[in-house]
């Protein structure tokens, strides 16, 4: 058994910020009502040129470039999104094509995979990665979570546009021989029946695009569903493995929350009386980044000096699916 440390991290965002006002210029909105429902302020959009292999090759070459230690190779590439570039074949894979021609750390005996899990897919991807270096299996990992989201967004649909926001983190996660580093526990689940709440009707097997059902290839979400589940759930599900691990929430020294709507978040911190001082948010810059905004929102942390080796951190996520994922993890 080895211990899991986060040897690097970077990230990247679009160079076009759209803020609330840009948004109340194409579609029946205000920045009043935007930041009160949301707490969102501005948001970061890809060009039509850029996809989301783009945006995870910078945040990558990024935290390759952020190294100060020596890695002689990377084992896996893991990639969470929700916005692959294509269905076939995993977005990771045009990843690796893309970085194997940028670092030696990329070599053919690099795999690479896609976790496809809503907003909770980093959070699923650090469960998996970490506990494939805690068992032994691979010493050193890239995570990605990206997303080129604003590409499966109807800006015409007020309802979901204003949420959202384009952007990407990528850890490299590598084993130490501390064994008490890096994941010490998680919980995860999923209500299927739920699948509905948010999801983009076609474009897959199950509907193919054709030239009747193109409206419909955009994301929908039934949004004030999503809150309700959220705002119970997340809290109830935290509470569940802070007990297990004997831990109250002081314990935490920063609670790291998919940044998905401000009053969901300032909802679980108050329903589990964590104190506000002990969350990073940075929803009002970036929105809702979907699989990419936990790890922007923990390099922004780090940045900030936040939390320093031997700190726990919660990293907490919720999205489609209907799925959720926690992880209490040792820095
Ligand atoms: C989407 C969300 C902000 C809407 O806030 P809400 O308080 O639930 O608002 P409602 O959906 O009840 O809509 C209230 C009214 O505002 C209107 N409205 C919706 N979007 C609007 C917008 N962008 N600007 C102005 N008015 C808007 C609605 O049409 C509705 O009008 P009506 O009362 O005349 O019918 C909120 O439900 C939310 O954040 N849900 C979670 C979504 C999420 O996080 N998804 C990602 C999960 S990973």
């Amino acid at each position: 058994m080895f211990g899991v440390k986060i040897s690097s991290i970077g990230i990247y965002l679009p160079s076009k910020r759209v803020s609330n006002y840009d948004l109340e210029k194409i579609i029946d909105t205000t920045d009043e009502w935007i930041t009160q429902r949301t707490g969102i302020k501005y948001r970061y959009i890809v060009e039509d040129s850029i996809t989301t292999s783009d945006l995870a090759l910078y945040a990558s070459l990024n935290a390759i470039n952020n190294l100060n230690n020596e890695i002689d190779k990377i084992d896996l590439i893991v990639l969470a999104t929700n916005s692959p570039d294509y269905i076939i074949p995993a977005t990771a894979s045009v990843l690796h094509g893309k970085l194997k021609t940028k670092t030696n750390l990329i070599t053919d005996n690099t795999g690479s995979m896609d976790v496809f899990s809503g907003c909770t897919a980093f959070v699923y991807a650090l469960i998996t990665a970490s506990s494939l270096i805690k068992a032994g299996i691979y010493k050193n990992i890239l995570l990605v979570g990206a997303e080129s989201i604003s590409k499966l967004v109807d800006w015409t649909d007020r309802t979901v546009c204003i949420l959202l926001g384009d952007g990407a983190g990528s850890f490299i996660l590598s084993a130490d021989n501390s064994i008490d580093k890096g994941i010490i526990d998680a919980n995860v689940g999923s209500d299927g029946t739920k699948f509905d709440l948010i999801y983009v009707p076609v474009g897959g097997v199950k509907e193919p695009p054709t030239c009747e059902n193109l409206s419909d290839r955009y994301l929908k979400m039934v949004g004030r569903e999503v809150f309700k589940i959220a705002i119970t759930l997340v809290p109830s599900k935290i509470k569940e493995l802070l007990e297990k691990n004997n831990l109250n929430p002081d314990d935490i020294k920063l609670y790291i929350f998919h940044q998905a709507n401000i009053r969901i978040i300032n909802g679980i911190i108050e329903n589990l009386k964590i104190d506000p001082n002990r969350v990073y948010n940075n929803i009002d810059k970036y929105a809702n980044t979907s699989a990419a905004s936990v790890p922007i929102a923990f390099y922004e942390a780090l940045k900030e000096k936040l939390v320093k080796e031997g700190d726990l951190i919660l990293f907490s996520a919720f999205g489609a699916g209907f799925t959720w994922a926690n992880v209490i993890w040792r820095l």
